[in-house]
């Protein structure tokens, strides 16, 4: 049987996933036509503007050509809330709406809400009108194909429908990279001739993959597949931060552990990094939703085993926030403490499910006034997430623009986000080392300014990583440095309270280099520096 021609595709959700796919499929493709769809008509709008609702790395520049043709070819790109149309005209269509954890009825707190996969199915089943491909690229539990099957039977049983499963596996701040560059793209189908010729006509869709990469499985395997790489990512995360709390108590280091065990090419070095904690909006709503699954079918060891990643992450952050409560006297009351960073992980504004504002909350409670920076993250968001993780917290806390403004009279600087800015290990930070001797003399160390490179002498140009780095799309409010600005450490040092405290949750500086600064620093899985 020859497969379909996909000559034109629809995407039902516009989020992190939906967008940048889509994309990427309508850049690669310039003689499909890919129509992105929405309930939300503001997210569509944003799609539309040069104020994409999403950051990412190098995202505008594929939308622009897709969209816009701005490299003279015709647009094939396009954003819409009128979703009966899009499915009607589309030969195949993506699920790509949200799937979160449930929050009220049966397997509330871990099961996946399916209600907008559900309401994705019935506006394919009534604005259909001639046979579809269905692809389920959100993340669903295994078996939600044939909740689908069940849907287009009893709405459109004189309509044929194909329902494959092609789970995504970006990672959000990298997402451009990993699309053009899969490891794999995942293609599940039934067994019998036609759901095989669908699965191609998909595979041809990705052009750009070599044959080799495309993995095709029965569905159920390919629904599976995906929930059980999430899990295998957050164990690993899970377990190296297990470690951390034994190192911080044994003097082993965590980062030489991680390298150890990595350099085992059974292991591997990736997802080794400890933190105060993983977050984002889907390891810990796949982690629980393996675990609601191996409940229902009664295997309770299973269940026990992945829910304890996200018991030992939710004990990660609070042992993170107990450190710092501890180190500040057991009392936070009235203590003003800056938190650098706010997104889950560098290169995003996703807040979704962060460390930082568990964390924040567990300090907010202690009687801590926050004083709260990040390179991307918007006021209002950080107030939002404040606002349903802890409620009455606003008068504990002020955002800034700038980290310096952030730590003036901090009695503790909190690092929660990976972001470059804060980091240390850049050319000229042979300078910081000569500052060794002068490092407790506040009158050496006071500035005027908060840009680095004018301060320190330090030429980030200098620096091999920041030639590659991608500045934002212009147009997009986002800080127009966020990539290239870095912290002036002397500057924090001449403007924090002493004994200046550093807790770095994500590793980034150098303790040393701190110390050499005046700095006292707390990081995970590592003996205190000062
Ligand atoms: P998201 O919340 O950013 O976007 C989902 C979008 O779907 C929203 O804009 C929502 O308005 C829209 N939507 C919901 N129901 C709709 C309907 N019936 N009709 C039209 N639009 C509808 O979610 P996301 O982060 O893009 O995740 C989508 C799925 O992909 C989830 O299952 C997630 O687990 C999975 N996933 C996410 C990532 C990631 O990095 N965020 C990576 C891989 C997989
Ligand atoms: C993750 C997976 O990596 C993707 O493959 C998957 O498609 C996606 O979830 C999804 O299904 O949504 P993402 O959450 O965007 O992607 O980002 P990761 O890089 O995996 O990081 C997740 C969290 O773990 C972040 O908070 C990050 O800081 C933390 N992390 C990551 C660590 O603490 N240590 C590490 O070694 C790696």
């Amino acid at each position: 049987m020859l497969p379909k021609t996909v000559k034109r595709i629809c995407c039902i959700g516009a989020g992190y996933v939906g967008g940048p796919t889509c994309a990427v499929i309508a850049k690669q493709n310039p003689d499909i036509q890919v129509t992105v769809v929405d309930l939300s008509e503001a997210r569509i709008a944003a799609w539309k503007s040069t104020a994409l609702p999403i950051f990412e790395p190098d995202l505008y520049e594929i939308v622009e050509v897709a969209r816009d043709g701005t490299d003279g070819r015709r647009p094939n790109l396009h954003f819409s809330t009128d979703i009966a149309t899009a499915i009607d005209e589309a030969d195949l269509i993506f699920i790509a709406v949200n799937t979160p954890t449930k929050t009220a009825g049966l397997g509330a707190g871990k099961a996946s809400n399916l209600a907008y996969v559900e309401s994705a199915a019935r506006m394919i089943a009534e604005a259909a009108t001639s046979d579809k491909i269905v692809v389920e690229k959100s993340t669903v539990p295994c078996g939600t194909a044939d909740s689908l099957r069940t849907i287009f039977a009893a709405l459109a049983p004189h309509l044929a429908f194909d329902i494959l499963s092609n789970p995504e596996f970006l990672a959000e701040g990298t997402a451009i990279n990993d699309l053009l560059n899969p490891d794999r793209i995942l293609i599940g189908s039934l067994k019998d001739a036609k759901s095989k010729s669908a699965a191609e006509a998909l595979a041809q869709v990705y052009n750009w993959v070599p044959r080799n990469r495309i993995v095709t499985v029965n569905i159920w395997s390919s629904e599976l597949a995906k929930l059980a790489a999430n899990c295998m990512l957050a164990q690993r995360i899970s377990s190296i931060n297990s470690l951390s709390a034994i190192c911080e108590a044994t003097g082993a280091e965590i980062e030489e552990l991680a390298q150890v065990v990595g350099l085992d090419v059974r292991i591997g070095g990736r997802m080794l990094k400890a933190s105060a904690g993983f977050g984002g909006s889907c390891f810990k709503k796949d982690v629980l939703s393996l675990v609601y699954i191996a409940e229902s079918l009664h295997l309770e060891e299973v269940a026990l085993h992945w829910k304890s990643v996200v018991d030992l992450n939710e004990y990660q952050k609070g042992r993170f926030a107990r450190r710092i409560t501890r180190a500040l006297h057991n009392t936070l009351a009235n203590k003003r403490i800056a938190i650098l960073g706010w997104a889950y992980k560098k290169n995003t504004r996703d807040t979704r499910e962060s460390a930082a504002i568990t964390i924040a909350g567990q300090l907010i409670a202690e009687g801590a006034q926050l004083a709260i920076y990040d390179p991307l993250v918007s006021e209002k968001q950080i107030f939002d997430d404040l606002e349903s993780a802890c409620p009455n917290a606003s008068s504990s806390v002020k955002v800034y623009p700038d980290a310096s403004a952030a730590c003036i009279d901090a009695c503790a600087v909190v690092i929660m986000t990976e972001w470059d800015e804060f980091k240390t290990d850049y050319a000229g930070s042979p300078t910081f080392g000569g500052m060794a001797n002068s490092s407790t003399d506040d009158h050496h160390l006071t500035s005027t300014s908060t840009s680095a490179s004018s301060d320190s002498g330090i030429d980030m140009q200098d620096d091999p990583s920041e030639k590659s780095a991608v500045l934002p799309a212009p147009g997009i409010d986002d800080n127009p440095n966020y990539s290239t600005k870095r912290i002036d450490w002397r500057h924090i040092a001449a403007v924090v309270r002493r004994p200046r405290l550093v807790f770095d949750g994500r590793n980034v500086v150098d303790s040393d280099m701190l110390a050499s600064l005046g700095f006292r620093v707390q990081s995970i899985g590592k003996a205190d520096v000062f």
